[in-house]
């Protein structure tokens, strides 16, 4: 039987209390997100319950009970408190997917600090700009991500400690740098928990926007309400599931499912910190006996490009439950999952500042393959016309999706920007950037994003972000950055630029500039392909017209040049 029973009874008279009461929350009372994933599980029983199983890239295995992640992260917490980081500052989590993330994250919230997750793999450049926004006290790294960290350590006055999990025996910590070994510290059976409320904040994500400058998402404990419910419902956890969610906690997925929707349900999850292969991953489910899976559709067609020989060297048949987010679940990924696992991939929508799934598909709901689904019980979403800002109540219109704002894990701000978050409101609906249909059954068809922002393999990057970035290398005078259409990630980063005089363009200049990228903002960002052009197309005003370039890539009609400068 599955967690939400009916969608359509569960839509009838909901009410997040249902969340609260499961909880055991009074509204009112303290609300501690680390509490819940670790010391409330063994409060029920579950104490020596496997909580987290982590697969390192050589093989190598480590386990945790919920005992463990309970004493594990008080010993965090102490040792955080020593230092002398009080509720709210802002600390850092700088790994790869290793079991001190995960536990961090955990003892970090107990002493009511802040949790700021930036991906791994983010360069120096990326990191500053979001340590600088968010001044943040402290970041916990390995040694091996230490050196980007030092290397800006003159811009950052405000952070005091470098915390590093991992320290060399052979070498000496540097400046501001202090050893923390999260497994062999002390652990402190009776830790006072900072007594944090509703609308005490906990996590600061950052996402990339319309400007260069990404947003720091700002969420609070109470967000709990809605993660544990949606974790409970949409991706059905259950008491003997073992439960594998691929994403990576330096984004809303990892932390939101990958942390907090399955400790605070009390599930058995696995985490594996090794590269992506399709051999690799067949067989984790297999030897972890993975029941539930919630992934992303770039994964999943890297999967289907594999092919469907490579599954039948696997038995997957302990797999009940898949789901998806991130971007467009293509309907030919949906069927070909039924195919060949014997169960679909259900599509879920949401966003870093929602926090939590908006708009799913549900186990015992039809499935229309290439559709969203419907909106979460208590949800209430529709699509809008993007000028009067009104819903449209025409079925196949495509509008703006706008959300009626007040579910638990909403955004609460963006951090330093309260400007910008205004702007996301526009008479009475909040508007998460993206434009869909709605068809006369209500099920919703995602159609794109509503700005120029790029989503490559489910992470959105900002095409100004890299623009900048580009126009910091010597031989570029200027630049325009748009996506291009991608079989596997759906877009990938494109970049066209002008050299500046005494350059040519050739191979290593393209590599060049691309490791330039890389190097300082992510994998993730640098452009796939860079084409040199003798100038970009602009307005009389001189404004780069990205529409044109993005136009031409897709294969679309350019539309209206009447504005262009050589026309
Ligand atoms: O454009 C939508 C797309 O990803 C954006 C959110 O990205 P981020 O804040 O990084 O969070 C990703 C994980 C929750 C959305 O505004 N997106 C997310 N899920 C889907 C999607 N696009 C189409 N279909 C989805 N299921």
């Amino acid at each position: 039987m599955t967690n939400i029973i009916s969608y359509d009874e569960r839509i009838k008279n909901f009410d997040w209390s249902i969340s609260e009461k499961e909880l055991d929350y009074q509204p009112g009372n303290d609300i501690n997100i680390g509490w819940y994933c670790s010391d409330r599980i063994c409060k029920l029983g579950k104490a020596d319950k496997p909580a987290l199983i982590w697969e390192g890239s050589s093989g190598q295995e480590k386990r945790y009970t919920y005992n463990d992640l309970r004493l594990t992260s008080n010993g965090v917490g102490q040792f955080l408190r020593d230092l002398g980081i009080k509720p709210e500052d802002r600390v850092c989590l700088f790994m790869d997917k290793i079991p001190e993330l995960y536990i961090g994250f955990l003892g970090v919230l107990k002493i009511g600090a802040i949790v700021q997750p930036l991906f791994s793999a983010f360069g120096d450049e990326s990191l500053i700009v979001r340590l600088e926004n968010a001044q943040t006290t402290a970041v916990i790294t390995q040694r091996k991500h230490a050196p980007k960290v030092r290397k800006i350590l003159d811009k950052m006055p405000y952070l005091k400690h470098i915390i590093i999990v991992d320290p060399d025996p052979a070498k000496p910590l540097g400046e501001r740098e202090v050893a923390f070994d999260m497994d062999n510290a002390p652990k402190p059976e009776n830790f006072v928990i900072f007594p944090t409320k509703a609308e005490s904040p906990s996590v600061l994500h950052y996402t990339s926007g319309t400007t260069g400058q990404p947003k720091g998402v700002k969420h609070v404990h109470y967000s709990l309400i809605s993660q544990y419910l949606t974790a409970k419902w949409v991706l059905d956890l259950q008491d003997s599931d073992i439960y594998w969610c691929t994403a990576d906690p330096g984004w809303v997925t990892g932390t939101s499912y990958g942390i907090i929707g399955a400790f605070s349900n009390g599930v058995t999850q696995c985490v594996m910190d090794a590269g992506f292969s399709a051999d690799n991953w067949y067989k984790f489910i297999e030897k972890h006996r993975i029941t539930m899976w919630y992934s992303a559709p770039t994964a999943i067609r890297s999967l289907m490009k594999a092919g469907d020989e490579v599954i039948k060297k696997y038995d997957l048949s302990c797999l009940r439950h898949l789901a998806s987010v991130g971007e467009p679940l293509n309907s030919e990924a949906v069927i070909w999952s039924e195919k060949v696992f014997g169960k679909a991939f259900l599509d879920t929508y949401w966003q870093t500042e929602t926090g939590s799934i908006m708009i799913s598909n549900y186990p015992g709901m039809k499935i229309k393959p290439g559709s969203m689904g419907k909106p979460f019980p208590g949800i209430t979403a529709t699509v809008i016309d993007a000028d009067t800002f009104e819903p449209f109540g025409v079925p196949g219109k495509i509008g703006l999706i706008a959300i009626k704002p007040g579910w638990p894990s909403m955004m609460r701000t963006y951090w330093r920007n309260e400007e910008t978050y205004k702007k996301k409101f526009k008479n009475g609906w909040y508007l998460p950037g993206d434009r869909s249909s709605i068809d006369p059954e209500g099920y919703f068809w995602f159609v794109g994003r509503d700005d120029d922002v790029i989503n490559t393999g489910g992470h959105l990057v900002s095409p100004f972000e890299v623009e900048s970035a580009l126009l910091e290398h010597p031989a570029v005078a200027e630049s325009a950055v748009v996506s291009k259409p991608d079989f596997v990630n759906m877009e990938v980063v494109k970049a066209f630029v002008t050299l500046k005089p005494g350059f040519e363009p050739s191979k290593d200049l393209d590599l060049e500039i691309m490791n330039f990228v890389r190097k300082k903002l992510s994998p993730l960002a640098m452009p796939q392909e860079i084409e040199f052009i003798e100038t970009l197309p602009k307005t009389r005003s001189g404004k780069i017209m990205r529409r044109i370039l993005h136009a031409k890539e897709w294969g679309e009609e350019i539309g209206d040049t009447s504005t262009l400068e050589n026309d």
